[in-house]
């Protein structure tokens, strides 16, 4: 009666199991948990680890342990045929060991760091179509009791499950990761870049954009060099109903006055020395899509008169010619200046710019969205061992601290720039700390540029404060203490140099 008692509690369990791993699980480890969660109460035991083997190196490592020690326990790893473990992986066969003080395999190591007695242990391989992927340990079997074979086949039908489910999560991650590049490709090829965020800010932003796409207002973006304007205008033009039309980029900066009219709006034969055939203009190649003027703090007055036209009118004459042409196109305009004050030193029209600032969108700088920081770190740190056939597998936690605590005064493009310069110095699986090579410069010249000795000092230490402080969350005794100095000395400098959050 008993036998058949504990029997239906573990087939009971089995069932559980094998419904959780058909359903749509979204978290492996959860779900993982859960089952060696099982199999340590079916088998009585006092903690349990699952280990998996990294193909890259043929380490194991710790991927859920419980009991009291589990979370210590994690940042170690065993080789190949070391410990219990690794003679389980190496030999990819079960193992039960009652008195692990007479059992040379044991490695001791790990429970004298963490403090734990172990005494027995049960051990058996996860397999995928045979290979060893992984192991399962339960540990020391309650009251004093021993493991036996009864416990060993049960353990090793969870670990088939828990084998099954891994095997799941990594083809469906796989198939997703492949849809993913491939929708990346075709954006690529069309020249459109992949938009990567998820911090609120950016979300909100987007979503405001999203709203006004099928308005057709112009947009104004705005923000510093490098938080990614163009790319966000890409994206506004891929969620508007002009997605299937084309997307045609200009840099008002770039061109002198005359060739970049030439270049908006096009020229008839003869209008100019040089002028030997009609061409057709930007806007006339955007119509029924969208148009991105870049840098549009640069667009000279006289061009700015006949761009106002083609948002008032949606109309405009070829260069040399004097036949109104219409298009259909929506405009996008962005600029790093400090365009109001750019209209109040009558560079820029006024009219224009109410009229592109229908819609602004102010883009924050990187440093205000460290929520990003990981997602583009790693991102680009993907992106680039493709292209230069690197396989780095990620950050060190040091080199992570350090991305999310710097102030990024280029912002993205000066991350992915941080990023390559690291993947191509990198002689290591991960991405270290001083592999990041963060400077400032630049900028610092300028800021001292023609200042006296003190106050030059004092912009140094300025802006010394203010990075130190942020790497400490504004916490002013951390930050003293990093200083090295006293915390009443520290609030009298932030005071007395006007610094503030
Ligand atoms: N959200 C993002 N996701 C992925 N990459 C990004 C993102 N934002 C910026 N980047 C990267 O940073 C680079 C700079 O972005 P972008 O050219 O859009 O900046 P910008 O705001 O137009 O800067 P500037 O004013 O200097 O022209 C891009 O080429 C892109 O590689
Ligand atoms: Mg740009």
């Amino acid at each position: 009666m008993l036998d058949f008692e504990i029997d239906r509690n573990k087939f009971d369990t089995l069932i559980e199991i094998n419904t959780l791993i058909n359903s749509a699980y979204t978290d492996i480890r959860d779900l993982l948990t859960k089952i060696i969660d099982f199999a340590t109460r079916l088998t009585a035991g006092e903690a349990s680890s699952l280990l998996l083997v990294n193909p890259e190196n043929n380490k194991l490592y710790f991927e859920i342990a419980l009991g009291s020690k589990g979370a210590d326990v994690k940042r170690f790893s065993l080789k190949k045929g070391e410990g219990i473990a690794g003679w389980v992986y190496e030999n990819n066969r079960s193992l039960i060991v009652n008195d692990v003080s007479t059992d040379n395999r044991f490695y001791a190591d790990i429970s004298k760091k963490i403090d734990f007695a172990t005494t027995s242990i049960l051990a058996v391989p996860m397999q995928v179509k045979e290979k060893c992927i992984g192991v399962i340990e339960i540990i020391n079997k309650k009251n004093g009791q021993k493991f036996d074979e009864e416990d060993l086949q049960w353990l090793e039908i969870f670990a088939t499950q828990a084998g099954i489910a891994i095997q799941n999560a990594r083809s469906f991650q796989q198939a997703q990761e492949e849809i993913y590049l491939l929708q990346e490709q075709v954006q690529a090829e069309k020249g459109y870049h992949t938009f990567v965020g998820e911090s609120k800010v950016i979300k909100d932003k987007l979503s405001i954009a999203f709203k006004a796409a099928g308005a057709d207002s112009s947009v104004l973006l705005l923000g510093e060099s490098g938080v990614g304007k163009e790319l966000f205008a890409e994206q506004i033009h891929l969620g508007s109903r002009r997605n299937g039309g084309p997307f045609i980029r200009v840099n008002c900066a770039a061109l002198p006055e005359n060739l970049l009219e030439s270049e908006l709006f096009g020229h008839l034969k003869g209008a100019f020395t040089g002028a030997i055939q009609n061409r057709m203009g930007r806007f006339e190649l955007a119509d029924g899509g969208t148009i991105f003027l870049d840098e549009i703090g640069d667009l000279p007055l006289n061009l700015q008169a006949k761009l106002l036209r083609v948002i008032q009118y949606k109309t405009f004459e070829k260069v040399g010619g004097s036949e109104p042409i219409t298009v259909d196109v929506r405009i996008i305009a962005a600029t790093n200046k400090d365009i109001e004050n750019e209209v109040r030193s009558k560079r820029f029209r006024a009219d224009l710019y109410y009229r592109l600032n229908v819609l602004p969108i102010y883009i924050p700088p990187l440093r205000e969205r460290r929520e990003d920081i990981p997602l583009l770190a790693d991102f680009f740190l993907k992106k680039l061992n493709r292209e230069i056939k690197k396989q780095i597998l990620g950050f060190t936690n040091e080199a992570m601290e350090l991305l999310l605590s710097y102030t990024w005064p280029g912002n993205v493009r000066e991350l992915e720039n941080a990023i390559e310069r690291a993947v191509v110095l990198s002689q290591d699986q991960y991405i270290h700390h001083h592999d990041l090579v963060l400077t400032r410069t630049g900028e610092k010249e300028n800021d001292y540029q023609g200042k006296s000795l003190k106050n030059a000092v004092n912009v140094f230490k300025k802006q010394y404060i203010i990075m130190t402080l942020e790497a400490n969350q504004w916490n002013q005794t951390r930050t003293a203490s990093t200083l090295g100095i006293q915390r009443t000395y520290l609030s009298r400098l932030v005071k007395e140099l006007e610094i503030s959050k």
